[in-house]
């Protein structure tokens, strides 16, 4: 196999939760041009159909199912349909995510556990799911977390989503201990700031301008600047790498104190 060659990932299925925006939608397009076939998952249909219909532009094939990743009746539902498809899962891309400001004081409980539920719990449901299948199979297969650098640093008002990211971050290594036997592959991607739904108006503001200031690089990160650090954990290529995070964040974690 050339060293190209380990990149692609022809004859791979790989899911990806929270595919309809974002990070999820571009993850769902590198992954589909290097030649998996991508199952889209997350809760409003139009907008994984939308992925759907630019991955079928590009000539990559894609499935949507519905997903909420913080209800286990729900991620039970969605594998139950793709084992019933006869879809096999090499590669999960556990990518859901929320957030909510407010300062820990005055934070609801209610905020508390959607962010939770969603960044962390559903990372684990979800990745438990596919793990079980794997398993099962007997053939391996790598899982994807994304995590933030919010799971390395703290900010004010993101409490919750810093407490959920630092667990995903432990928890891959946890899993990457427990499932590397078995030849499933465990990492995280840990991005920096790039311009989504999630942060939607915070970066062009003025607060965010100055944060931008305190990246080395100076600026947000593009879309596609994910796509390397994905293929190689997704592929053969990273095929020695399990209970790693790769930070893609313009040098904002090693910003001067
Ligand atoms: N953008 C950044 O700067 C940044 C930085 C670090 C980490 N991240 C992480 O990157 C991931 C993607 O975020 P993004 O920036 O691409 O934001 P985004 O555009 O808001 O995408 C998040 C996606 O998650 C899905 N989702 C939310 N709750 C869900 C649930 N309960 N079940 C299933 N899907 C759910 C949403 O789809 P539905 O609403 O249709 O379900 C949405 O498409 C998140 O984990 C986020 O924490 C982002």
């Amino acid at each position: 196999m050339s060293e190209r060659d380990r990149f692609r990932l022809d004859g791979k299925t790989a899911l990806i939760t929270g595919a309809g925006s974002g990070l999820g939608r571009q993850f769902a397009m590198t992954l589909a041009t290097a030649g998996a076939t991508v199952v889209l998952a997350a809760r409003r249909a139009e907008k994984l159909e939308e992925t759907r219909s630019l991955v079928a532009k590009a000539g990559g094939e894609a499935l949507c199912v519905s997903l909420d990743v913080t209800d286990g009746a729900s991620v039970q539902q969605c594998f139950t349909e793709l084992d019933d498809a006869g879809q096999s899962i090499d590669i999960l891309v556990n990518n859901a995510g929320i957030s909510r400001t407010g300062f820990l004081a005055e934070l609801s409980e209610a905020d508390w556990d959607a962010v939770v539920d969603t960044n962390l719990k559903g990372v684990f449901l979800v990745a438990q799911a596919t793990a079980r299948r794997m398993l099962e199979r007997g053939r391996g297969g790598s899982i994807i977390n994304i995590a933030s650098i919010l799971g390395f640093r703290v900010s004010k008002t993101l409490g919750s989503y810093v407490a959920a990211k630092s667990g995903v971050v432990n928890l891959t290594k946890t899993m990457a201990l427990e499932w590397a036997r078995f030849g499933i592959r465990v990492n995280a991607i840990a991005p920096g700031y790039f311009e989504t739904e999630i942060n939607t108006g915070f970066l062009s503001s003025p607060a965010g301008q100055t944060m931008l200031q305190q990246v080395p690089l100076r600026r947000s990160g593009v879309l596609s600047e994910l796509d390397g650090p994905l293929l190689l954990l997704a592929s053969e290529a990273g095929s020695y790498m399990t209970g790693s995070t790769i930070t893609v964040d313009g040098g904002h974690l090693c910003s001067s104190l």
